[in-house]
């Protein structure tokens, strides 16, 4: 029997009626992680390291969770993350995140490998909400440069490329059920389908292996949208990224569905904002984080470790499976309850109240 959407309380909630109600085959490939799944469980329980140290006796009756990202105002800093395949969970697709982005006023990451066409989830889109692109590059460069055109004509404010993915990454379950349709669409170009080699494996044949620093200044030459790497897991990268003038970066494990025993991205991100003070550099980039981010106290640490926005992933998959629209728009509800809750618990009435001395990272950092 279906618990009722009035049952879900949290985040996790949806996870747990997700995998009774979905098919099998998008559940693996949904839930799965790399090899082991041990960076897939770390995401999460790295935010369990991480011990708050709330003040006190602040004036917190009027909370304001609203920020920008990428020059954009949004009205929490979190944003929907690029999921690829929306139509193995909820016949509609990705256009319901859209929706429920836009009653929210949260940014949503469109994927490349999304199941509705690019199209569809940009006419989805309502009055003046903001959209991001996330972007597989193509070996064809010339397929890359016009999705990229096409996607910043349409309005996308963001060019996300993903930088963890030169080789999909082993995910068992997604490969043990084989994946017969997961209506894809075909404009990323794909040819050379295998489809013993599940669902991932069957639709990413595309991605260049040989992406490298030297193609960056290309992606500026042919966009005006801020670009932003997604996947980047340590200092040395983040600071590459900064010296080759790039807006943003992503601290990300791609859901620990890539390398297996990669760090969290939280763990990252205190290993890369102080490097990032110390130049003073901390205003010249943008820095998001995601991976296992279930709870507004999770969205809390990463902001007060400097973090712009984090970005959620699998829940509100999960949540769009089992419930479709109403479902996400709880679960973004949710959220946006916990945070107030929680700043009000921490002293902190805005997002510029967020800072390190809030939180105690000896336990995370310790060892
Ligand atoms: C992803 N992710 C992802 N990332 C990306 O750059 N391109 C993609 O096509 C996909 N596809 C995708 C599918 C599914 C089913 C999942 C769960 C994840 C990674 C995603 O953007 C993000 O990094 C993680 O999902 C964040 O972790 P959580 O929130 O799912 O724990």
């Amino acid at each position: 029997r279906m618990p009722s959407l009035a049952a879900c309380y949290n985040l996790m909630d949806f996870e747990a009626v997700a995998r009774q109600v979905m098919k099998k085959t998008a559940w693996a490939y949904y839930s799965s992680g790399a090899d082991d799944e041990i960076t897939m469980r770390e995401n999460h329980a790295a935010f369990h390291k991480i011990w708050f140290r709330p003040r006190i006796l602040v004036d917190v009756e009027n909370i304001d969770m609203s920020t920008t990202m990428l020059g954009t105002k949004c009205s929490i800093p979190f944003y929907v993350t690029a999921t690829a395949l929306g139509k193995l969970g909820n016949p509609e697709g990705e256009v319901v995140l859209t929706r429920a982005a836009h009653q929210h006023d949260v940014v949503q990451m469109i994927p490349t490998l999304a199941s509705c066409s690019f199209d569809e989830i940009v006419d989805a889109k309502q009055g003046d909400q903001v959209q991001w692109l996330q972007l597989y590059v193509n070996k064809d460069r010339e397929i890359t440069r016009k999705i990229v055109a096409h996607a910043e004509k349409r309005g996308c404010k963001g060019l996300f490329i993903t930088v963890d993915a030169p080789q999909l990454g082993r995910r068992e379950k997604d490969m043990r059920s084989k994946f017969s349709d997961a209506g894809s669409n075909v404009q990323a170009g794909d040819g050379g389908v295998d489809r013993s080699q599940g669902a991932a494996r069957a639709i990413s044949s595309f991605i260049d292996p040989a992406l490298s620093w030297k193609d960056i200044p290309w992606f500026q030459s042919i966009t005006k949208m801020p670009i932003v790497l997604k996947g980047v897991q340590c200092v040395e990268d983040v600071l590459r990224a900064v010296e080759a003038g790039v807006d943003g970066v992503v601290l990300s494990n791609h859901g620990g569905r890539q390398l297996e025993t990669a760090r969290s991205g939280i763990e990252v991100l205190a290993e890369v904002m102080p490097a990032l003070r110390e130049r003073g550099w901390e205003n010249k980039i943008e820095v998001f984080v995601d991976g296992g981010v279930r709870r507004a106290t999770d969205i809390l640490k990463a902001l007060c470790l400097g973090a712009k926005g984090v970005g959620i992933g699998r829940p509100f998959l999960y949540a769009m499976s089992a419930y479709g629209l109403d479902g996400v728009d709880r679960a973004m509800q949710l959220l946006k309850d916990e945070m107030e809750m929680n700043m009000r618990l921490i002293g902190a009435a805005r997002i510029e109240d967020l800072n390190p001395s809030l939180l105690d990272t000896r336990a995370l950092l310790g060892g």
